[in-house]
C-alpha cells in the first residue's frame, strides 16, 4: 500500500465540508436522525468548526502540539514514541451473554476504533499489517468513531483511507458510528465505501432463524446527540443487544435499557501513560474511571472500552498499546454474570 500523499489538513479555505451534501443526502441523513438532532449535529460541527478556523487559531492547545513534539525530539523519546504507535496489536476478548441464541454462540466481531487517519501516514500500513494476520477470522467489523483527526478542515483524506481499509483489508460486513472528530458530512461517502453508519438506529443480524440486534449511536460525548431509544426501537422482546457508541458516556443509559454488550472507544487507554500502565490524571472526563479502558459491566450490561488502533493529535503512545479487537460472543446462562461481576478469563492480547 502506498503512502497517502499528505497527512497536512487543507486549508480552511478549502469551504465548509457540508457544501458536499447533496439535497438528497441532506433530506435522507434529516430523515434517519430526526430533524432536531440533525440540525443540533450540524450546528455543533459549525461552531466547532468557526472555533477552530477562527479565534481558536490562537489557542494555547494549537502551540502546545509543536512544542510537545520538539520536547520529545530532544529527550529522544520521539522515535519510541512512535514505534509504539505503529505497533497495533491484536487483542481477543469473550463475552457470556446470556440470551445470545445458539446459532450465534462463537460469532465474532472485530472492534475497531479512533483510527484517525488522517494524523500520520505511515499508520494505514501499519492497521493494514495487522488487519492481514487476522482476516477472515471475524463475522463483522465495527468501528466506533473517529476516522479523522483534523476533523473540521477537510475529512476528504481520512475518508478516502477508510475506504481502502474496508476495500482491502476488511473480510465481512462493516458497521460503525461517528466519533466526535468525524462529521455527517462524511456518511453518504462512508457508506458508498461499504461501511453502514448506524445513526441512532439498529441492524438485524440473521443465522437462520436466530437474530441479534446491532445498534449504534451517534456521539453520546461531545456531540450529544445520540439517541439510545430510537436506535433500539427494533428490538424484539429477548432479543440481545450489541451496542456501538464512540464513547462509553452512555454506560448508564445502556444498562437502563439492558442492552447486553457495549462496544465504544474515545479515550485511547490514556495514549499516554505512566510506566506502570495508569493513565495521567490530566483531564477530566465525563464518565467513570471504570469505563474508561478494558471490560467493564453495570448490572447485566457489559462494555469493552478499547484502547483505540491511533493516536489522536500526536503520533505517539506510551505505555498503552494499540489495539484491534477481536470480541467472540458466547452463549453463557446468569451464573456468568456471578451477580453483576464479569466471568473471568476473558482477555489476552498478542503481538500481531
Ligand atoms: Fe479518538
Amino acid at each position: 500500500m502506498s503512502s497517502p500523499a499528505s497527512n497536512k489538513p487543507a486549508a480552511a479555505s478549502a469551504g465548509r465540508a457540508w457544501l458536499r451534501l447533496t439535497r438528497e443526502e441532506r433530506a435522507q441523513l434529516k430523515r434517519r436522525m430526526g430533524p432536531a438532532l440533525f440540525q443540533e449535529r450540524l450546528l455543533r460541527e459549525d461552531t466547532r468548526e468557526l472555533k477552530m478556523g477562527g479565534l481558536f487559531r490562537w489557542c494555547p492547545m494549537r502551540w502546545l502540539n509543536p512544542i510537545a513534539r520538539a520536547g520529545l525530539h530532544l529527550t529522544g523519546l520521539w522515535k519510541a514514541g512512535r514505534r509504539n504507535y505503529l505497533d497495533i496489536r491484536v487483542r481477543e476478548e469473550t463475552f457470556f451473554l446470556p440470551g445470545l441464541p445458539a446459532a450465534f454462540d462463537g460469532f465474532t466481531i472485530l472492534h475497531l476504533s479512533d483510527l484517525h487517519f488522517d494524523l500520520d501516514p505511515d499508520f494505514p500500513d501499519a492497521l493494514a499489517q495487522t488487519l492481514e494476520t487476522i482476516r477472515g477470522r471475524y463475522d463483522v467489523a465495527a468501528f466506533t468513531g473517529d476516522f479523522n483527526n483534523y476533523t473540521v478542515h477537510n475529512s476528504t483524506l481520512a475518508v478516502r483511507l477508510t475506504a481502502r481499509l474496508l476495500r482491502e483489508h476488511i473480510s465481512a460486513p462493516a458497521y460503525g458510528v461517528l466519533g466526535n472528530h468525524d462529521s455527517l458530512r462524511d456518511i453518504p461517502s462512508l457508506e458508498e465505501a461499504g461501511l453502514r453508519i448506524l445513526l441512532n438506529e439498529s441492524v438485524t443480524l440473521r443465522r437462520g432463524r436466530d437474530t441479534l440486534l446491532l445498534a449504534g449511536i451517534d456521539d453520546p460525548n461531545i456531540f450529544q446527540t445520540h439517541n439510545l431509544r430510537a436506535a433500539l426501537s427494533a428490538r424484539k422482546p429477548g432479543q440481545p443487544v450489541v451496542l456501538l457508541a464512540h464513547a462509553p458516556s452512555c454506560w448508564r443509559e445502556a444498562a437502563d435499557q439492558s442492552v447486553d454488550l457495549v462496544l465504544c472507544g474515545h479515550v485511547h487507554g490514556g495514549q499516554i501513560c505512566l510506566p506502570n500502565g495508569r493513565t495521567i490524571p490530566w483531564r477530566n472526563w465525563k464518565f467513570p474511571a471504570a469505563v474508561r479502558r478494558g471490560r467493564w459491566c453495570e448490572g447485566t450490561t457489559q462494555g469493552y472500552t478499547t484502547y483505540g488502533a491511533g493516536a489522536c493529535g500526536i503520533p505517539i503512545r506510551f505505555f498503552c498499546p494499540p489495539e484491534a479487537v477481536l470480541i467472540h460472543l458466547r452463549q453463557g446462562g446468569k451464573a456468568a454474570f456471578s451477580a453483576g461481576r464479569l466471568p473471568s478469563g476473558g482477555g489476552r492480547q498478542s503481538a500481531a
